[in-house]
């Protein structure tokens, strides 16, 4: 998934719910020092556990809601790539609606958001109505394989603004 987001030419990077860090420790080794890049966590403890075992990133514990706000912070206009771990099947209309909004308006025109999934997501009602909001949202939507040795098998759904 971090492999086929991250481009050469990104200089700011978000990661979404960073939870124990899987992703994180494959965004790490990919990035230089001239990229900016943060994660939010919304879970308080969570985000504990994630600040101790990576003490050099930095850590929102917010909600993604207020990236908006959180960009303020740094020195830059927009945000070219979001790697998500928030499970969008599990929110209802209105959260995934307020959380989709906030992702375009710091998204510059071009910029990909990729978010994991399980293989049991498109058959659940809120599953489908966030890969439904993704095609309104973005400007082009890809599904990749499923990952069958994760457990469960998931795959990742690519948009792009
Ligand atoms: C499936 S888990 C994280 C998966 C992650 N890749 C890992 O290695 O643990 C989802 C995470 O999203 C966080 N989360 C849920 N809603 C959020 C929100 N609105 N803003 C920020 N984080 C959120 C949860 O607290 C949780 O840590």
């Amino acid at each position: 998934m971090v492999d086929d987001t991250i481009r050469s030419s990104d200089t700011v990077i978000v990661e979404y719910g960073p939870g124990t860090g899987s992703f994180t420790r494959q965004i790490l080794p990919r990035i230089n020092g001239g990229v900016t890049f943060f994660a939010i966590e919304n879970n308080g403890p969570m985000a504990e556990l994630f600040q101790r075992e990576f003490p050099a990133v930095t850590l929102y514990q917010d909600t993604v809601e207020n990236i908006p706000d959180i960009l303020k912070n740094h020195d830059v206009a927009h945000v070219d790539c979001i790697i998500s771990g928030l499970p969008w099947a599990a929110f209802d209309s209105e959260l995934q609606d307020r959380l989709l909004a906030a992702t375009i308006e710091v998204l510059r025109p071009g910029g990909i958001f990729a978010t994991f999934t399980y293989i049991q997501s498109p058959l659940l009602p809120a599953g489908r109505r966030f890969r439904k909001k993704l095609d309104v949202h973005f400007s082009h939507v890809r599904a990749s394989s499923m990952v069958w040795n994760n457990l469960p098998p998931a795959f990742v759904y690519y948009g792009t603004r």
